[in-house]
């Protein structure tokens, strides 16, 4: 026999407490949404012909042909594929550098699980496009451009400790929070609301138009790294915990108040982040999907 509606509604609320429970993220990873979609609509416009036709043939159907639609899919399945989360990031025992072989690992210690890990993973994976492979490169093209966006955010290759600014509780302007998310979201939002109208394609468009004046110079230098081999994604790590230590961390403790100080001292890091993070995942895709002329071919702008 069913209960009576008011009893039934407060059967209902510890369920709805549970499930809430069970769907909130333990800790939240990766760029924000636009963050990510970000970084794909730049990457898109440097793409060389064959890999963005390469692009085209992987995206699903849902994608309606543009990479940036899917550039979010890894967190959404995060918890669905729990062996995936670990590979959204990478920390240091509280140090101020990155070393492959002491801090890419996930919590059972398994090696190479981490974000430099999982970007050389779906890099070699989609090398064997076009040839007969027991990968689904659909998911391997998520998950590298997505990771790509990732190993940029510099709280994504953070300290052990505070699980990459996580556990940092500030306040941006008025809204309590925390390091991690300030560097995901709030920034971007903020920059969005104050530089560009309320639109993140203002935004795109700014960064695409510094990325052909005031950066120009630069990209050549951000697409060298020391390490030849697979992709140059342990370099992009060791960055990313230099801007951890000398901008995200720095004069941060625990219960602080984040504002105008420092949201104009972070905002043209993250900006720079992001920017790199598109061109970078357009160098790793052309040179996939585009092999033989790659190497020694600088990217242009279509
Ligand atoms: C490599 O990709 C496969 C397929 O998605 C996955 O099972 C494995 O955990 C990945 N490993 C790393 C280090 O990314
Ligand atoms: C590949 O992965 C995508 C996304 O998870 C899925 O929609 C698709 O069905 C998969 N394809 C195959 C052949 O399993
Ligand atoms: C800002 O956006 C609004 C619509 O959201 C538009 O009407 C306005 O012209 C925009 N302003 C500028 C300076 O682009
Ligand atoms: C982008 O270019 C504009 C105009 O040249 C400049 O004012 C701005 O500082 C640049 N942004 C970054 C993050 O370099």
């Amino acid at each position: 026999m069913a209960p009576p509606p008011h009893q039934r509604a407060l059967l209902l609320f510890p369920l709805i407490f549970l499930l809430l429970l069970l769907l909130a993220p333990p800790r939240a990873d990766a760029w924000g949404k636009e963050g990510h979609i970000m970084v794909c609509k730049i990457a898109e416009k440097y793409l060389s012909e064959k890999a963005a036709a390469a692009v085209q043939a992987l995206l699903p159907e849902s994608a309606g042909g543009e990479l940036s639609t899917v550039c979010p899919w890894a967190d959404e399945v995060r918890w669905h594929y729990h062996w995936s989360s670990p590979l959204h990031y990478a920390n240091t025992p509280q140090v101020c550098n990155f070393k492959y072989s002491r801090d890419c690992h996930n919590s059972r210690g398994e090696k190479g699980m981490c974000v430099v890990g999982a970007i050389n993973n779906y890099t070699e994976q989609l090398y064997s496009y076009g040839q007969k492979t027991s990968y689904n490169l659909t998911e391997s093209l998520m998950f590298l451009a997505h990771f790509v966006g990732d190993v940029h955010q510099p709280l994504h290759v953070g300290y052990e400790e505070d699980e990459g600014g996580n556990t940092i509780i500030v306040h941006w302007y008025r809204r309590k929070t925390n390091l991690h998310h300030v560097w995901d979201v709030s920034i971007i939002d903020t920059a969005i609301k104050d530089f560009y109208n309320r639109s993140m394609d203002t935004m795109v468009e700014a960064l695409k138009m510094n990325l052909t004046g005031g950066w120009s110079d630069d990209i050549t230098h951000w697409e060298n790294c020391k390490n030849k081999w697979a992709t140059c994604a342990n370099d992009y790590a060791i960055e990313s915990i230099h801007y951890s230590c000398n901008y995200a961390y720095k004069d941060v403790e625990q219960d602080i108040t984040l504002g105008d100080d420092y949201f104009f001292t972070r905002y043209p890091v993250v900006e720079k982040r992001l920017a790199q993070a598109g061109i970078r995942l357009a160098l790793i895709l052309n040179r996939i999907f585009d092999g033989d002329k790659a190497d020694d071919r600088l990217l242009q702008v279509q």
